[in-house]
């Protein structure tokens, strides 16, 4: 498997490896690591985990802390508050789950998730992510490139864009029966085939070294950093190869505050408030919040400007 090939000294890429850290874990989970004494370095809390890092990229910005990335979400089939996803998604069922891969590919397949998660590479990699909302957070996301998992099921030629569909269960998920539905069910997302296949671009079976809470997209969900959340499309069932621009979720509930691109842009207003700064979540405080300007894709330029180079981005927002 190639490994991604980010140029030095990006500072927006912060990508760690989970070396020591997820063989520790693997040695938790074999239960040898009680017998050799490591048991009690895999109990330590994250940071300190987190610096058995194998190379080169680093961020000097603060994880957002866990406790603020498992309550403060958007998951509207559990609800439109800020907490409803946290405290209604018990009753989801993120196993057995099936990922269905088709559309234009030589090679449709369903991949149950856990052979997945064995078959991939897993990575860490501590993004900065930017929500259409102006706030902000710092999450070590565990996954693995999208692009690796297309590979597999060999895009045809005439495949332009990538949809996907997110679980519609409205035993297991509340928000899906409320009487006036802000999404038409179910949540869908789409990005041209060159962005799924930028190395940036993830999918997410983990946070925090933990596997991903119900709330946060169990068990696999999206995770592109230089586009703002709603991107980020949780819970997958569905991912279709396509040479037409799919329909997207938000962009049907109302085009004209949510394009296609969603690159995050402070020099676009959304058309309600400004997108030129954004909040830190988990850090400040109420009187003093943690208010800081936000960037051109994110911080992310470097990687991912050229995908758009000589698009107007004021039309494509
Ligand atoms: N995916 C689904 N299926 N349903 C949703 O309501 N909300 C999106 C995105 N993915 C959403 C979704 C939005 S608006 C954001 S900001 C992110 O999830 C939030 O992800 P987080 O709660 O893990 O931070």
């Amino acid at each position: 498997m190639t490994k991604p090939s980010f140029k030095s000294g990006i500072a927006g890429s912060e990508i760690t490896r989970l070396g020591l850290y997820l063989r520790r874990r693997e040695l938790i989970k074999t239960g040898l690591a009680a017998s050799i004494g490591f048991g009690l370095s895999g109990l330590l809390p994250y940071s300190a985990a987190a610096k058995d890092t194998a190379d080169g990229f680093k961020t000097d910005e603060k994880l957002t802390p866990k406790d603020s990335v498992l309550t403060y979400n958007n998951f509207y089939e559990f609800g439109t508050g800020k907490s409803d996803p946290s405290s209604n998604s018990d009753k989801f069922k993120p196993r057995p789950w099936v990922v269905e891969v088709g559309g234009m590919v030589a090679k449709p397949a369903k991949f149950d998730i856990d052979d997945l998660i064995r078959k991939m590479q897993i990575e860490e990699r501590v993004y900065r992510m930017r929500c259409v909302e102006a706030w902000s957070m710092v999450i070590p996301w565990q996954g693995f490139q999208l692009s690796e998992l297309l590979k597999l099921v060999e895009p045809l030629g005439s495949a332009k864009y990538v949809s996907f569909e997110t679980a519609v269960r409205p035993q297991e998920m509340p928000g899906i029966s409320d009487v006036f539905p802000v999404i038409d069910w179910p949540y869908r997302e789409g990005l041209r085939l060159d962005e799924a296949m930028n190395p940036l671009t993830l999918l997410a079976t983990g946070l925090y070294g933990e596997t991903l809470a119900n709330q946060n997209g169990a068990p696999v969900r999206l995770v592109v950093p230089w586009k703002y959340g709603f991107k980020g499309i949780k819970s997958i069932i569905k991912i279709t190869l396509t040479d037409q621009q799919p329909a997207t979720a938000w962009n049907m509930q109302n085009a004209s505050e949510y394009g296609f691109y969603a690159n995050v842009n402070p020099a676009v207003d959304h058309p309600r408030w400004s997108q030129r700064t954004e909040t830190r979540i988990g850090s400040g405080s109420f009187f003093s919040p943690d208010r800081r300007d936000t960037l051109p894709f994110n911080g992310y330029g470097e990687q991912v400007a050229q995908l758009y180079s000589g698009m107007n981005l004021t039309k494509n927002y």
